[in-house]
Formats: structure tokens, sequence, C-alpha cells
């Protein structure tokens, strides 16, 4: 694996990716390892622009047009990302995998075409690592009621989201060895202990 991989912070809402991407720059900084940090739907200008588009409560885009405009703020970043492929740590909170998992298990988009266009967006960038982070039913619940605002996509019914995190898991068993699964039911700071252990193994 590269030394200065793409590791990428993969989970349904609630389920403590964007924590533990926070943290993991935290402790790249504080160590001074030149690293970038970006999110999807997101990312530069254009991408953010966007990400605004697709998550207002008001736009009621089809399912086709949504996978569009998940491209079409990938499409922006992959500059970003190819500016720093193999030259810097790259730590990404979601990427590919959520295009299949929410617009393909989720919604029913078709699963070769998700792939084909991922395929041709990224060309020879590959991701080394995923940090995927599960949550229960319990707790996604209760955890989107405390958020203070809530996007279109924080809307859906459970049923959804357990569809979504289900095909997660089935993306993470085809290459075992690329994932660590984070129980994000138990201890946080104890989560935090091993994702920074891993990403130790992954950088040395
Ligand atoms: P966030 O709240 O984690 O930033 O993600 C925004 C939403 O976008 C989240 O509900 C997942 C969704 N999403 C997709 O449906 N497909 C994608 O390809 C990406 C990157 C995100």
């Amino acid at each position: 694996m590269s030394k200065k991989p793409i590791i990428v912070f993969e989970g349904i809402e609630g389920s403590g990716k964007s924590h533990h991407i926070t943290a993991v720059s935290k402790y790249l900084s504080k160590k001074k390892i030149s690293h970038i940090k970006i999110r999807e739907p997101g990312g530069n200008s254009n991408s953010e622009k966007i990400r605004r588009l697709i998550l207002n409560n008001k736009s009621d885009f089809n399912k086709n047009t949504d996978l569009l405009l998940y491209l079409a703020a990938r499409s922006e970043n992959i500059n970003i990302i190819k500016k720093s492929y193999k030259k810097k740590i790259i730590l990404i909170d979601r990427f590919t995998d959520s295009t299949i998992a929410y617009q393909h298990f989720g919604m029913g988009v078709d699963f070769n075409l998700i792939k084909t266009l991922n395929n041709f967006l990224l060309q020879k960038i590959k991701v080394d690592f995923t940090f995927l982070n599960l949550v229960n039913k319990k707790n996604l619940h209760s955890r989107l009621k405390k958020r203070k605002s809530l996007n279109r996509y924080d809307k859906f019914d459970m049923s959804f989201y357990n569809k979504v995190q289900k095909g997660f898991v089935k993306l993470s068993n085809l290459k075992k060895r690329k994932y660590q699964l984070v129980n994000s039911n138990l201890d946080i700071r104890k989560n935090e202990e091993l994702v920074l252990r891993r990403i130790d193994q992954l950088i040395k």
C-alpha cells in the first residue's frame, strides 16, 4: 500500500464517520504529516454548490438526477485528489461506496451504471483503505433527533438507512482486507484509539 494512501470514511447518518475523520486529521496535523481532508458531496467551491443543491430540503430530484449530481460533485473533487495523489495522505468523508450504497442499494439505480461512471471519473485513482462506521437503529434514531437541522437526505425512513447500511457491509465483504469496521454503538474513545492505531499501520 502507498505510504500516502487514500483513506475513506463511510457509513450512514449518525455513524460517527465525520468524528473519526476529524480526529485522524488532527492526529496527522499534530505529527506534522501532510495530508488533505475533503468531503463528498462537497470539496471545492463548485462541488459545495452542488452539495447545497442536492441536500436542500426544497429539492425534489429523481434518483437518476441525484446520482448525476453526486457524480458531478465528485468530478470536481477529482482535480483536488489528482493534485495530491501519492504525494499526500488523502482523507475523504464519503466516496464511491456511498454512491453504490445510497443510489444502488438504497434507491435501486443500476449497479453497473454506477460502477462504470465511477471508473470513468476515477481512472487510475484507487482507494487504499476504508473505515466503515456502523450504527444500530436506536442510536441512528436518537442521533438524528439531536441534529439542529435536517437536510433532504436525513429524512428517509429507517428501512432506507437499513438497506443502505447493509449495502455498505456487502461492499466491505468483497474486499475485507481493505476495510475496518467500526461499531459506533460502542465507546467513542475506544473506537478513536482503534482508528488511530490502524492509521499508524497504514502510513508507516
Ligand atoms: P453527509 O451528511 O455525510 O455529508 O452526506 C450527505 C448525504 O449524501 C448523505 O445522506 C449520503 C448522501 N450521498 C449519496 O447519497 N451518494 C453519494 O455518492 C454521496 C457522496 C453521498
